[in-house]
């Protein structure tokens, strides 16, 4: 029922996932990932920076799914760089999930030495170690930076989007590279967002779904990547069901003339910003 999309390296990636940023505890995050693997989510998307990479690997296991039925990403920190020190990271991710190989890898963010970082992230793809590389929270000139000595290309570059912060300079970028646009807080992280809408909130009514359901289905329409996150069993499967009515070109102009540019998250050009998240451990 949900569909999945092509990477540029031939494999598929499901389109909706379930993100657990901020979940922090084992009852929430094992919940929430077995109400989603319920629904029929099949991909997952945690970090190390988020702590709950251990609490995702057993909600797997626990699930009866077989490990392949489930595309799980995780994510290299800000404070991980060097080619033996971001093999190590990887290996303590893997362990914390007791998985012997995952489905997707990203550069949390482009915080200094990320190009080392990627070449050790080459040789464990062509390990087989990890299934699929990419990046996440580059923008443009970071991107073009790191492929200039690659010898992989990203599959996906996963960043702010959600309709106040339509990213619609990087995604025309993105699609000329045959990068997927990945969307992290797509909803508009819970404040400050379009939830409340007045022009979302009239697409739903005539729907008779969601606003939550709308900009969601405005993501997938955009060709997309969504991983939503919630902890509550319902809204899960509300995310779920965007698959069944479609929004027509004229309410996806409507969205897309909501542009504000407000982020709710770091600026990846704030090269501050990025030098002090190097300095934080992340959850252990
Ligand atoms: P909760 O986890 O309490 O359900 P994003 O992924 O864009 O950052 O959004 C996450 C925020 O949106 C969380 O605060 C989450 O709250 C809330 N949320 C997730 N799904 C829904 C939904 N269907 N309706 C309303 N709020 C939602």
């Amino acid at each position: 029922e949900i569909p999945a999309l092509p990477l540029n390296n031939g494999n598929r990636i499901p389109q909706l996932g379930l993100g657990v940023f901020q979940v922090d505890n084992a009852e929430d995050t094992k919940n929430a990932v077995k109400w989603a693997l319920a629904a029929g989510y099949r991909h997952i998307d945690t970090a190390a920076y988020y702590g709950n990479e251990q609490w995702v690997g057993e909600a797997i296991r626990e699930s009866g799914l077989k490990r392949e039925d489930v595309f799980v990403t995780s994510k290299l920190w800000n404070n991980e760089r060097g080619y033996d020190q971001t093999k190590a990271a990887f290996q303590a991710t893997l362990d914390k999930l007791g998985f012997e190989y995952l489905d997707m890898f990203l550069i949390h963010w482009p915080a200094p030495g990320y190009e080392e970082s990627w070449r050790a992230m080459e040789d464990l793809y062509k390990a087989g170690k990890i299934k699929n590389i990419g990046v996440s929270n580059f923008q443009q000139h970071q991107l073009e930076h790191l492929m200039e000595k690659a010898t992989v290309k990203p599959v996906v570059d996963q960043i702010e989007t959600h309709p106040y912060f339509q990213q619609k300079e990087l995604h025309a970028y993105l699609e000329t590279q045959g990068i997927l646009h990945e969307a992290w807080s797509p909803l508009g992280g819970g404040r400050n967002n379009a939830l409340h809408d007045a022009v979302i909130n009239e697409i739903a009514a005539a729907h008779d779904v969601s606003a939550a359901q709308v900009i969601l289905r405005w993501h997938v329409q955009r060709e997309e990547i969504v991983i939503p996150k919630s902890t509550h069993e319902a809204r899960i499967a509300e995310n779920r069901d965007i698959f069944a009515f479609g929004l027509d070109e004229d309410e996806m102009h409507q969205i897309s003339d909501l542009d504000a540019g407000k982020r709710v998250g770091p600026n990846p050009d704030d090269d501050a910003w990025l030098k002090q998240s190097q300095t934080y451990a992340g959850r252990k």
